[in-house]
């Protein structure tokens, strides 16, 4: 397994991940197989063909495209799939969910189709802890029940039984992490952390949906990627593995964390109208990945801070995205949200 196919992997963690595995295995050649969505981006891989010239390369596909995939295969002579394309942004999967189930369903399909066909040594699956639903008390552990509650979720699992049952049926080399709230450089700023620092650097509301007291495991992006690595490695074929750093944050102290970094006011905060079915909290149990010999070197509030300063020094990745597409998605998702705020504070 040294020539692999990221799909997914201009996105966020896809694009750490790749950067990772070059770093850490000079052996190692990778092919960035990516459709370039409005999530995808080629400044976050922006260092790598110079550095790793003969190592690394980029290709512009779909993993809907099952003959784009087969000759990517083929001609770059992929020996393993880890698969991180996906649609992932929860509010989007409300909006409009049709994209989500092309990708993270079909997508997955054809991915498993073509581990198949060309007897791929491995097929790598990054799942979700939103797969498991809502979780009041206790933690998730890899053989409960799935549960998913948003079109997103519901279109990770999707793709996780997919994968399953190719293990199962066609005996596919098949591993699988199921990953909590990650955050670090180049994550798109819709998702919560990126969207309120830069929010914050610009003194524009923080949208906080509901109370604020839904709770979310923050961990730091590679974290996420060293634990990936290590289930490739030495992870049991066939099987499922938490990864997250095992504690969590309710979204109000993660809002007052980074205004505290940012030395902000906490009346930017606004409290709008909630996320429609939201999870309030999420939690899983990482023994099995533990006892894989891995450890987060990061805690929530350390990753938020790490993320955050990120975002202070990169003004440059993120003031380019916030405009065009951004700005007509912020205004859907927002618009009403904020002018109901405003309204319910004159109220009060
Ligand atoms: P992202 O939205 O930043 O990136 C997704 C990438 O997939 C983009 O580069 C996009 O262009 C690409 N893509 C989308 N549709 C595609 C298609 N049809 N063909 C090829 N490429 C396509 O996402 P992310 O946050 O980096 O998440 C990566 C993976 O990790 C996803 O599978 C997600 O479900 C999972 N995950 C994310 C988190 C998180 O907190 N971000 C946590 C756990 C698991
Ligand atoms: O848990 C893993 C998942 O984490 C990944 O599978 C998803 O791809 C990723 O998007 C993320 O999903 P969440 O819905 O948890 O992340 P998001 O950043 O959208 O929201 C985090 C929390 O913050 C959640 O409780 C909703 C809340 N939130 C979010 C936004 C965007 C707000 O309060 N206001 C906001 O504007």
């Amino acid at each position: 397994m040294k020539r692999l196919m990221i799909t997914g992997g201009a996105g966020f963690i896809g694009s750490n991940f790749t950067r990772y595995l070059l770093e850490r295995y000079p052996d190692y050649t990778v092919l960035v197989y990516d459709k370039l969505t409005y999530a995808g981006n080629m400044d976050n891989l922006g260092d790598l063909a110079e550095r790793f010239a003969g190592r690394y390369a980029f290709l512009q596909a779909d993993i809907c495209d099952a003959s784009a995939v087969d000759d990517a295969i083929q001609s770059h002579r992929i020996d393993a799939i880890v698969n991180f394309a996906a649609e992932t942004h929860v509010d989007r999967s409300i909006m409009d969910p049709d994209a989500f189930i092309q990708t993270d369903v079909y997508g997955t399909y054809v991915l498993l189709e073509a581990t198949r066909k060309f007897e791929l040594g491995r097929y790598h699956q990054i799942s979700t802890d939103e797969v498991y639903g809502h979780v009041p008390v206790g933690s998730s552990r890899e053989t409960d029940a799935i549960a998913p509650r948003s079109p997103y979720a519901a279109s990770k699992a999707s793709g996780d039984l997919l994968v399953n049952a190719y293990h199962v049926t066609y005996n596919l080399p098949v591993t699988m992490t199921r990953g909590a709230n990650n955050i670090g450089p180049y994550q798109y700023p819709e998702k919560v952390v990126p969207l309120f620092v830069t929010n914050a650097i610009d003194n524009e509301p923080l949208p906080l949906y509901g109370d604020g007291l839904q709770m979310r495991d923050y961990q730091y992006v590679v974290d996420h990627c060293e634990a990936i690595d290590l289930v490739l490695q030495r992870g049991e074929i066939g099987e499922v593995y938490n990864v997250g750093t095992g504690s969590e944050m309710p979204n109000i102290e993660m809002t007052r964390l980074i205004l505290e970094i940012l030395g902000k006011p906490e009346s930017l905060v606004r409290h709008v109208p909630d996320r429609e079915g939201h999870d309030r909290r999420y939690s899983l149990d990482v023994s099995k990945i533990r006892a894989l010999g891995w450890e987060p070197d990061h805690s929530c509030a350390e990753a938020i801070e790490l993320t955050t300063r990120w975002y202070v020094e990169n003004e440059w990745w993120w003031r380019k995205i916030k405009s065009g597409e951004y700005k007509q998605y912020y205004q859907r998702q927002y618009g009403w949200r904020l002018a109901q705020a405003g309204q319910d504070n004159r109220q009060a």
